[in-house]
């Protein structure tokens, strides 16, 4: 039924008539250089590596130009290398300290006058060595909570410092199916990207009345190097194409399809675009449905 008025509204040159056009799929643009964020300013931090540097490469094919903040200098003018001096330059980016987060995005403004995007992504998984309740690393745990709660909020902070008085601009911030389930990951990480989802609703509104919008996009287990490393750390009799599928398959619910950096890329390409011009205080999962079911581990009946 829904096809039939697609293809009605199609013929009329109606309200769908994007769809016809090449590189067009339901509305939105599928094709490799589709310029959805022509002319816009984006800082991402932790884009040296892993998700944040998939975004830079996604943001950059979309038309932004990008602001590779991250703490690996080499990786990090390496990325924005590739990239190309038009398209992207390097800075060292802290994110645990506020001053190097409000130079990243005074950098932003005073190269290209204007920041549209900030993607808060830096992420730091602590001590994953399985521990017990009572003998919780505080400082392990301060240390997680400075990266990846507090430095997103220095971010949301000096993004909104420049983007309010614009009426104008796009947060993200990467959280993590951790936002919502515990047991994945130890408890700092699971309460820092709670916070993470915390921090997003408890400023949606505010930045929502100058125009801005900030949200969160959480996935779930993919194999980059944070990822890797921490299960080279939990199995290491293990090689390092056990780890890989221990990641991309042990972790995950979806047969078939499995989640790579490029698919968070994408989701926040979407809230970086004007396409999500009314997506606020949202928290977009990545994770295949991980979080909305839980399958029964049913044994085998005795003698079997
Ligand atoms: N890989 C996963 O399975 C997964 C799942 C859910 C959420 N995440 C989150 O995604 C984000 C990106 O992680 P990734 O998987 O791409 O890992 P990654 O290690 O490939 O990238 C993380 C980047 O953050 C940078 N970084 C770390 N501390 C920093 C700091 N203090 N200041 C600035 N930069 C810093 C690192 O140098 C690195 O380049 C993190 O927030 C992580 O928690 C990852």
């Amino acid at each position: 039924m829904f096809r039939a008025l697609q293809l009605i509204l199609r013929k009329k040159g109606g309200a769908l008539g994007p769809a016809a056009s090449p590189g067009f799929v339901n509305g939105f643009s599928s094709a490799p250089n589709s310029q959805r964020l022509a002319g816009k300013v984006a800082v991402i931090t932790g884009a040296a590596s892993g998700i944040g540097k998939a975004t830079a490469a996604e943001f950059v094919r979309n038309g932004a130009r990008v602001i590779i903040a991250d703490v690996q200098d080499d990786l990090g003018r390496a990325v924005a290398a590739e990239l190309g001096p038009d398209a992207a330059c390097y800075t060292r980016c802290d994110v645990t300290d506020e001053a190097q987060v409000a130079a990243a995005v005074d950098l932003a403004v005073g190269l290209h006058g204007r920041l549209d995007v900030m993607f808060n992504n830096a992420g730091v998984f602590g001590d994953v060595t399985p521990t017990t309740l009572g003998s919780i690393d505080l400082d392990d745990f301060d240390r997680v909570m400075a990266v990846n709660a507090r430095g997103v909020l220095a971010g949301v902070k000096h993004a909104a410092r420049v983007m309010l008085p614009r009426r104008s601009g796009s947060i993200i911030c990467t959280a993590s199916t951790t936002s919502l389930l515990g047991g994945i990951l130890p408890p700092a990480y699971t309460v820092s990207k709670a916070a993470v989802v915390g921090l997003v609703r408890a400023v949606a509104a505010e930045v929502a009345r100058s125009g801005v919008r900030v949200n969160a996009i959480s996935p779930h287990a993919i194999p980059t190097p944070l990822s890797m490393a921490a299960v080279a750390q939990l199995f290491p009799e293990r090689s390092v194409e056990e780890h890989r599928r221990i990641v991309e398959k042990d972790y995950n619910e979806m047969v078939g399809p499995v989640l790579e950096e490029d698919d968070v890329a994408r989701a926040a390409l979407y809230l970086a675009s004007d396409e999500a011009k009314y997506v606020n205080g949202h928290n977009l999962l990545v994770d295949g449905g991980y979080t909305v079911s839980k399958a029964p581990n049913i044994t085998a009946a005795p003698g079997q």
